[in-house]
C-alpha cells in the first residue's frame, strides 16, 4: 500500500473593517475607485432599489466603475434557491469574473442571499455588504453566515463567507419602517443581555431615543453592538461554542414565530423568547428576580408585546423540539444568570417551559 499525503494547514487571514458613518455612499464610491476590480454586481431587493439602489448604481458608474444592479422582489419568502440562481444566470450573462465584486446592498434577506452567492460563484469572488436595516447592521451583515431558505426550514442552505468590507450608512434608517426598527432593537437588546452589563444600562436610557432615530445614540448603539457581534464571531466563527449564545431568545422566540403563521416578526418573537427564557432561567433559579424584572422591563419599554395571547403553547413547545439547535431532538437553551451573563447548552423540563409560557399569556 502506498499513501501520499495532501497537505493542507491553514492559515487564512479573513479580517475585515466594519465602517459606521452618516452619508457614506460618496466615501463607499471613492474607495471602491482605488481598488482595480472587474465588474461589480449590486444585488438588492425592489424596496432598497427605489430608495437607495438607482442612486448608488449612477455613483459607480460617475466614478466609471464598471457596474451593474441586479434586483429581486423584498421579502424572505424569495430568500431561495430559486432566487439564488436566476441571479446566477445574470450575474454569469453580464460578465462577471473571478476578478469582479458582489456588492449587497438591503437587509438580511439581501446579505444572507448576496454572500451566498458570493461563496460558491466561480467558487467564490469577494463581496461586501452595505446593510440598510437595523438588523443587517447590528447582526446579519456582521460573521459571515450566508443561507438560503427551503421547505424543510429557514437557512438550510448556506455557507460561513465573510465579506471583505461592511458599510454601514446610519441614514439609510431614514427610511425604515418602525417594526423593522423593532426588529433590529430587539437584537440590540439580545446583545446587551448576554454579555455587556453597561450595555444594558445604555439602553435603559436611550432606548426611545434609538427608536426615535436620534442620530448620535442611534451611532452609539449600533456601534456597541457591531462590537459585541464582532468579539463573539472572532472568538468562534463557526459557532462551535461562544457564538451559540447569540442564540438567547431564538429557541422559544423561532418556535412562537413559527406557531403563529409567522404573523409574528422575527423582532417580536426574540422579545417575547427572551421574556419566556428569563423566566425559564427564574424558575429554574439561574437568575435572581430582581435582574430578570429588569430584562422583562427593558423589553417592555421598548414596545414589545410580552403577552403571548392567542398563540398555542402547546404547539410553541413542540416546535422548540424542531429548533436546529438541538441535540437528539433536545433543544439546548441559552439562558440568562444575570445581566451581562449567559448559560449555553442548558436543558429545560416540558413542565416548566409550559407553566412559564402559560403565565404569558
Ligand atoms: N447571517 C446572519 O448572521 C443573520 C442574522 C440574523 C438574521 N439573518 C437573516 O436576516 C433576514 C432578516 O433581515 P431583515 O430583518 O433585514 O429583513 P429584510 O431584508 O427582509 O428587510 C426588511 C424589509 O425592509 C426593507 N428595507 C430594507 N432596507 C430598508 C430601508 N433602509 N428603508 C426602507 N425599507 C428597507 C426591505 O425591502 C424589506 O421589505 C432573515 O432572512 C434572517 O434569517 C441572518
Ligand atoms: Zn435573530
Amino acid at each position: 500500500m502506498d499513501k501520499l499525503r495532501l497537505r493542507l494547514v491553514k492559515k487564512i487571514d479573513d479580517s475585515y473593517d466594519i465602517i459606521i458613518g452618516n452619508n457614506i455612499f460618496q466615501d463607499i464610491a471613492e474607495g471602491l475607485c482605488s481598488l482595480k476590480l472587474g465588474k461589480i454586481a449590486i444585488i438588492t431587493d425592489n424596496n432598497v432599489n427605489v430608495l437607495y439602489g438607482d442612486k448608488f448604481l449612477k455613483l459607480l458608474k460617475s466614478k466609471n466603475l464598471n457596474s451593474f444592479m441586479i434586483s429581486f422582489n423584498a421579502g424572505e419568502k424569495n430568500k431561495t434557491r430559486k432566487t439564488k440562481s436566476k441571479i446566477e444566470d445574470v450575474l454569469a450573462s453580464q460578465g462577471l469574473g473571478r476578478g469582479g465584486l458582489i456588492i449587497a446592498l438591503g437587509g438580511g434577506v439581501v446579505g444572507d442571499l448576496s454572500g451566498f452567492i458570493a461563496s460558491t460563484y466561480m467558487r467564490g469572488i469577494s463581496f461586501i455588504q452595505i446593510p440598510t436595516t437595523l438588523l443587517a447592521m447590528v447582526d446579519s451583515s456582521i460573521g459571515g453566515k450566508t443561507a438560503v431558505d427551503t421547505e424543510k426550514g429557514k437557512n438550510m442552505i448556506g455557507t460561513f463567507y465573510q465579506p471583505k468590507r461592511v458599510f454601514i450608512d446610519i441614514n439609510t434608517l431614514e427610511t425604515l419602517s418602525d417594526d423593522e426598527m423593532l426588529n433590529g432593537l430587539a437584537e440590540i437588546i439580545k446583545h446587551a443581555i448576554i454579555i455587556d452589563e453597561k450595555f444594558f444600562v445604555f439602553l435603559e436610557d436611550y432606548v426611545s431615543k434609538i427608536l426615535a432615530k436620534d442620530n448620535n445614540v442611534l451611532v452609539q448603539a449600533i456601534k456597541w453592538s457591531c462590537n459585541i457581534k464582532k468579539k463573539i464571531v472572532e472568538n468562534d466563527e463557526t459557532e462551535k461554542s461562544l457564538r451559540k449564545i447569540l442564540n438567547f431568545g431564538h429557541t422559544i422566540g423561532h418556535a412562537i414565530e413559527k406557531a403563529s403563521n409567522y404573523q409574528i416578526t422575527h423582532g417580536e418573537g426574540v422579545a417575547l423568547g427572551m421574556v419566556a427564557e428569563t423566566k425559564i432561567a427564574f424558575e429554574m433559579k439561574k437568575i435572581n428576580e430582581r435582574e430578570m424584572n429588569k430584562i422583562i422591563s427593558l423589553i417592555e419599554k421598548s414596545g414589545f408585546n410580552i403577552k403571548l395571547s392567542k398563540i398555542d403553547i402547546k404547539e410553541i413547545y413542540d416546535n422548540t423540539k424542531f429548533d436546529k439547535k438541538n441535540k437528539g431532538g433536545i433543544p439546548l437553551y441559552v439562558l440568562p444568570t444575570k445581566i451581562g451573563r449567559v448559560e449555553a447548552d442548558l436543558e429545560v423540563k416540558e413542565e416548566v417551559v409550559l407553566q412559564v409560557l402559560g403565565g404569558m399569556k
